[in-house]
């Protein structure tokens, strides 16, 4: 093999500094190089040594441990987009982060670092965090001209694997990419751009869960945190790209989880959130279990072969909400394939689960369904809605909807449209499509259906889900709803807080009794009986009754015995 490409191959140096390289060791003097690696530099010194091992006259730092001696504590900075397990992440980075003895701040002029969590579902998302790109660069710029400072960016999460070689040649100005899997890299990789390197690791693993990892939350005054069970996903529908940015599908083991859960009930916090791409299809395969029960349900199909044995989603909320009874959860997102009767009949008998469950359709349509590799028909679809209802009694549902995917027809749109109507959604989240580079979308068909259509179908959308998630909500008017108060309004100063199936809920603050027979005022984190008097498409208004308990309110609303009333 030639000297250059040797060099290159090892040093992973770009051309020019290969090229110097081997001049010097080619014109000057093959025979010392070669003296050079005899009496060279021995295992030791390319681990901990402080000499360059080409050049040994240079004082040199090649490895971790020096460079991680940070002679200030820096202070970062972190912007958040996209989805909840992105604010996860975030908690879980600035967990690493902090005990390397980095700082945080809120305030853009104290930042040495800038870190990103950024999102790649559709365009929009990124195009919103190429202009924070935009603002950050100048903002570095400022900083070193003005004040003499470096300021560092990096780039975390999905869009990191996606971009990574537009971000570092075509941008020049980020410093860090680290993509969704290598966290635990960026104390040495933030260390790498002291020296003015880009340091990149944009690896994905088959079994990083961050398991020992306890994410520190952003806020601390939130009575609600979410908790990361599972990472990547392997249903490869035709136009997500998660797949490609978060890797294969893996799950946290069910002992770091329940431990987690204990320390945040006993922190005070009042719900949490499981996050996955896929959470029903939870397995912590680490324990061994008799249960062979491994097929998806009737009229669902999978493009993986089936999972065997380990601990499934039932087993895992089964443990979770015994943690503590008075502690909500709630779980998402979900695929429809993975609700077995196991699962639905846990949510069903116990009072902390929130009885709401996310079944993204994302079309009405068994043509566009196929298309989009989603594994069932409209039919197979409805009737899990029909089956979760009744074995569900009062079970809330919200589902993720895309128009104008590749090659949908009007009629086939109106389908998804007929579906909207038939099924009564407490939430939607409607997306016009997004065509994705590496999507099997991408390469398989066009993406045909013109913007202003795709606008036109999203805004038909909406308008179903407004008409229809007003209808629902109005039907609540004198019902009497559990809400854990989350905040204030900033606004009117009246509270808010959520209902069992995540509406938001306001009401006016003030002193209502409690269980002593005396009256308190009501506090972020109690739970309190609300009565519903008025209706939006999206926030319900209430007239608060008085303080309750998870379990007190549900015996109540079990046994009939309705005690609470105005
Ligand atoms: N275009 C539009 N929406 C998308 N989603 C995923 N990929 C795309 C895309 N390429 C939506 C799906 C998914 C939600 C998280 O984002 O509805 O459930
Ligand atoms: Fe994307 Fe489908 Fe996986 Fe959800 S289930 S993350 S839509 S590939």
């Amino acid at each position: 093999m030639n000297i250059l490409l040797r060099i290159q191959r090892l040093t992973r140096l770009p051309n020019k500094k290969s090229l110097e390289i081997c001049k010097r060791y080619t014109n000057n003097d093959r025979v010392s190089y070669k003296n050079k690696i005899k009496s060279g530099p021995g295992l030791k010194e390319f681990i901990i040594g402080n000499v360059d091992p080409v050049n040994t006259d240079v004082p040199y730092i090649p490895y971790l441990r020096q460079n991680l001696l940070i002679p200030k504590k820096r202070k970062i900075y972190f912007d958040v987009y996209g989805c909840q397990m992105n604010l996860n992440d975030t908690e879980i980075v600035w967990s690493i982060l902090k005990n390397e003895g980095f700082e945080k701040t809120e305030n853009e002029e104290d930042a040495d670092v800038f870190l990103v969590m950024t999102c790649a579902i559709r365009e929009g998302a990124e195009t919103k965090i190429w202009h924070r790109l935009d603002h950050l660069r100048g903002f570095k710029r400022r900083a070193m001209k003005n004040k003499n400072r470096p300021v560092k960016i990096g780039i975390l999460g999905c869009m990191a694997e996606r971009l990574k070689e537009k971000l570092i040649e075509k941008e020049k100005s980020v410093d860090v990419v680290a993509g969704p899997d290598s966290y635990r890299d960026l104390p040495r990789l933030l260390a790498l751009t002291d020296n003015g390197q880009t340091a990149v690791n944009v690896l994905l693993s088959l079994d990083e869960t961050y398991a020992d990892v306890v994410p520190v939350r952003l806020n601390q005054d939130c009575i609600s945190a979410f908790i990361s069970i599972m990472r990547g996903c392997d249903n490869m529908c035709t136009y997500c790209i998660v797949p490609f940015t978060r890797g294969r599908e893996r799950s946290r083991p069910v002992d770091s989880i329940v431990e987690e859960v204990q320390q945040l009930a006993d922190q005070g916090v009042k719900e949490v959130t499981l996050l996955g791409q896929n959470v029903n299809s939870y397995r912590d395969i680490s324990k061994a279990t008799e249960k062979t029960n491994t097929s998806v349900a009737k009229g669902f199909r999978t493009v993986y072969k089936n999972k065997k044995g380990g601990l499934r989603f039932a087993d895992l909320l089964d443990k979770v909400s015994s943690v503590d009874p008075e502690m909500r959860i709630r779980f998402t997102a979900a695929h429809p394939k993975d609700f077995p009767d196991e699962v639905l009949q846990i949510i069903s008998e116990r009072p902390n689960i929130c009885k709401m469950l996310h079944l993204p359709a994302q079309s009405g349509s068994t043509a566009v369904l196929d298309r989009m590799r989603r594994g069932y028909t409209r039919e197979a679809y409805l009737e899990l809605v029909d089956h979760v209802k009744s074995c569900i009694p009062a079970v809330g549902l919200s589902t993720d909807m895309i128009c104008g995917f590749c090659g949908e027809t009007e009629e086939e749109f109106e389908e998804t449209l007929s579906l909207m109507e038939l099924v009564d959604y407490n939430t939607a989240f409607l997306f016009p499509y997004s065509m994705r580079e590496k999507t099997t979308a991408y390469r398989r068909y066009e993406d045909d259906v013109p913007d202003h259509v795709k606008k036109e179908r999203h805004g038909r959308l909406l308008e179903v889900y407004r008409r229809k998630s007003q209808t629902l909500n109005e039907a609540e008017v004198g019902n009497t709803h559990l809400v854990l108060v989350e905040g204030v309004v900033k606004k009117t100063g009246q509270l808010y807080g959520r209902n069992e199936v995540y509406m938001k809920v306001v009401f006016d603050e003030g002193e209502i009794m409690s269980d002593d027979g005396g009256k308190r005022a009501m506090r972020i984190g109690d739970y309190v009986a609300v009565k519903i008097v008025g209706a939006k498409s999206s926030v319900l208004s209430g007239v608060p009754l008085c303080h309750t308990s998870l379990s007190e309110f549900y015996r109540e609303r079990i046994w009939g015995e309705n005690s609470i009333e105005l």
